[in-house]
């Protein structure tokens, strides 16, 4: 069968180079696509939010079946547009899918069902959130603009000013349009933090692998938040008596709580969770694989990624086996210097075939074209380099030695991945 891959990142590459391991694909296609995608699949020149072209596309070929892996495509309503066509597609609904692209939603929604989770309140006016701020007196203090917002719109302010500076950037000045009419004003919670990605049919769960990702730009968690600079998997947090704690207090209820709410949740169901001091509490749902969780996870899947999925599709994900190798994996991304600032882009990148020269070792693209016949740069985040090991540490040290065998010109990476 033929498979399309909307999306063009790292976690689009680990998606289309673990589905290209099973029996049953035949051509991948992928918009955009970008270099090293290109080494794997067809890249199609289609816009990931083109509803209307890439159905298209997906009609003009016969593709079989869909994978809608970014959040924009999803909260837009992508796979029903393809269901409504009869083309099968993995990913949730644009009902469904409203679990990430509304954080007022998501928050209301645990809180109807009793889902662990920072107190929250909602506004639509900036003077009134900061009204409440200045009342409670408690920094740091969490703001979210409702809606997505690259990964930007968590800001956690340390005092009255940077609260009412981060308002008026969101509500006032609108640096993330609409998705900032409405802001949650939640409580600071400290802790670890864990990814769960999540296999789910609506009715049956099945949890991957944990990972840990490491959001700070600069060694030591310091600097801005970005997309992410890294992961390992397993997270070293995440015991089975967590996760076990998880699948009844957070999992289980939230796709019950969807499903409930008439919005079955089909697809890769992200749970962004921090280990607190009373126990796990959601951070964030994405709707969607994490990037770059996907390039430490996807590693160390041994089933086939296409059965899943389509067991997923079809509502049959509790008649699926899934293994996993139990060797840890870790992923250390090189970004453009300046990430997740302005950058440049257009830079040659050399070595990468020495890096995968090292057995176990992948590089996964995330920003590179072709210019001139040459690999360069093309985005803040270039390429996420992953090993797997026979322990953490060598999966880390297999890595970091990857890492430097590739160059490019303001290469930006962190050096404590896994400490
Ligand atoms: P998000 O985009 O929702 O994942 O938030 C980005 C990051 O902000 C998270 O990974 C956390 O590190 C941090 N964060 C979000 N909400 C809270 C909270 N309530 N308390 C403390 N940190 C938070
Ligand atoms: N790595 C975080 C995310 O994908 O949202």
């Amino acid at each position: 069968m033929d498979l399309f891959v909307i999306g063009g990142g790292g976690r689009e590459h680990a998606v289309i180079k673990s589905l290209k391991k099973s029996a049953h694909v035949g051509t991948i296609y992928c918009a955009p696509g970008n270099a090293g995608i290109a080494q794997d699949a067809k890249c199609v020149p289609l816009n990931p939010t083109d509803i209307k072209g890439i159905v298209e596309f997906v009609k003009s070929k016969a593709i079989g079946f869909v994978v809608v892996t970014p959040d924009d495509p999803l909260a837009l309503g992508m796979v029903d547009a393809l269901e409504a066509v009869g083309i099968k597609a993995f990913g949730p609904n644009k009902a469904a899918a409203e679990i990430e692209s509304s954080k007022v939603f998501s928050k209301n929604l645990m809180k109807k069902y009793n889902i662990p989770t920072a107190e929250y309140s909602v506004f639509d006016a900036p003077a009134d959130a900061l009204t409440f701020i200045t009342a409670q007196g408690k920094y740091p203090t969490v703001i979210k603009a409702d809606g997505l917002a690259k990964g930007k719109g968590v800001i956690i302010a340390q005092s009255e000013t940077e609260a009412r500076e981060a308002l008026h950037s969101i509500m006032d000045d609108k640096i993330f349009g609409s998705s900032g009419n409405r802001v949650v004003v939640e409580e600071f919670l400290t802790g670890p933090e864990v990814s769960i990605l999540a296999f789910t049919d609506g009715d049956t769960l099945k949890p991957m692998v944990s990972s840990k990702d490491h959001k700070r730009a600069f060694d030591g968690d310091e600097g801005p938040n970005t997309g992410g600079m890294g992961t390992i998997s397993p997270n070293p947090y995440y015991t089975d008596d967590i996760a076990s704690i998880c699948m009844q207090s957070i999992f289980l209820p939230t796709i019950r709580a969807m499903k409930k709410e008439g919005r079955p949740f089909k697809g890769c169901l992200y749970f962004g969770l921090m280990l607190t001091e009373k126990g796990p509490k959601v951070i964030e749902y994405n709707a969607r694989f994490g990037d770059p969780e996907t390039q430490v996870v996807l590693p160390r899947l041994q089933s086939d990624l296409l059965e899943i999925m389509e067991a997923v599709a079809d509502n049959r994900l509790n008649e699926i086996e899934i293994r996993w190798d139990a060797r840890p994996s870790a992923c250390v991304v090189a970004a453009s210097h300046g990430y997740p600032g302005n950058y440049q882009t257009g830079k040659r990148i050399f070595g990468i075939e020495q890096a995968e020269a090292s057995p176990g070792v992948t590089v996964y693209h995330a920003g590179t074209r072709i210019d001139d016949k040459q690999l360069v740069t093309a985005g803040g985040r270039v390429l996420g380099v992953t090993a797997l090991g026979c322990t953490l540490a060598q999966a880390l040290q297999k890595a970091y030695s990857a890492l430097d065998e590739i160059q490019f010109e303001g290469k930006q990476f962190r050096h404590d991945i896994g400490n």
